[in-house]
């Protein structure tokens, strides 16, 4: 019994050396503009599923997905989204390859968890990743009108779609008026 507990202490030791080692010999690849290996990947994602899964409150959206309502969420994501998740125009976003791991292009696929999960991970964020938590940012109502414009994306009411449209740039202001004539400038 004492040689099997000394062996599990030494066992740990080792791990915990392994540990270290990999941490201070530069294996780690922190850099953003990596793609994430596949087992990453698989293990991340699936933890960051199961996250979202068990922990997102059982809500249903208060925000019934009226035209006004997906209009205001159409002009929250132009605001706070649309540079990393893209846009019709530009689905790629921003950012699109700025990030490890890479940013979901909505317009490309549409985001397809449930309602209370795209709320959750939303309000909270995604820690080790680019996407901020909006809790601080945005209010509740707020969030969940986001959320309603992600469930509807494909669906989008004309005047949505509209806010989203590049728009045309801002006229170039009026050249200034001539100046009266014996008229001095102050120095
Ligand atoms: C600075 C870049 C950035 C901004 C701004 C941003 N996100 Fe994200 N978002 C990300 C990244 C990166 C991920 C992927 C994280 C991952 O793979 O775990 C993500 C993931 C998500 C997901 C999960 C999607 C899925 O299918 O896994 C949702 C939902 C989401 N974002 C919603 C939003 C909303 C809504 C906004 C605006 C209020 C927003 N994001 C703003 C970078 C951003």
């Amino acid at each position: 019994m004492k040689g099997f507990i000394l062996g599990v202490f030494v066992t740990l030791i080792a791990l915990a050396a392994c540990g270290w080692f990999v941490l201070k010999q530069n294996y780690i690849d922190f850099s953003a503009d990596q793609r994430p290996s596949s087992l990453e990947r698989r293990l991340a994602m699936g933890a960051m599923d199961s996250w979202a899964e068990h922990r997102a409150p059982d809500a249903k959206n208060p925000v019934p997905a009226t035209e006004e309502n997906l209009v205001t969420g159409a002009k929250l994501y132009l605001e706070h989204c649309a540079g990393c998740h893209g846009l019709p125009s530009n689905p790629s976003g921003q950012f699109a390859k700025s990030f490890n791991p890479p940013v979901p292009n909505f317009f490309r696929k549409a985001p397809d968890m449930p309602e209370n999960q795209n709320f959750f991970i939303t309000r909270q964020g995604i820690r080790w990743t680019g996407m901020p938590a909006w809790s601080h940012i945005l209010s509740d109502t707020q969030i969940w009108q986001v959320v309603a414009f992600m469930t509807n994306i494909e669906k989008l009411p004309p005047a949505a779609q509209k806010v989203l449209e590049p728009q045309e740039a801002a006229a170039p202001p009026p050249p200034p008026a001539p100046m009266p004539k014996g008229m001095k400038m102050d120095h």
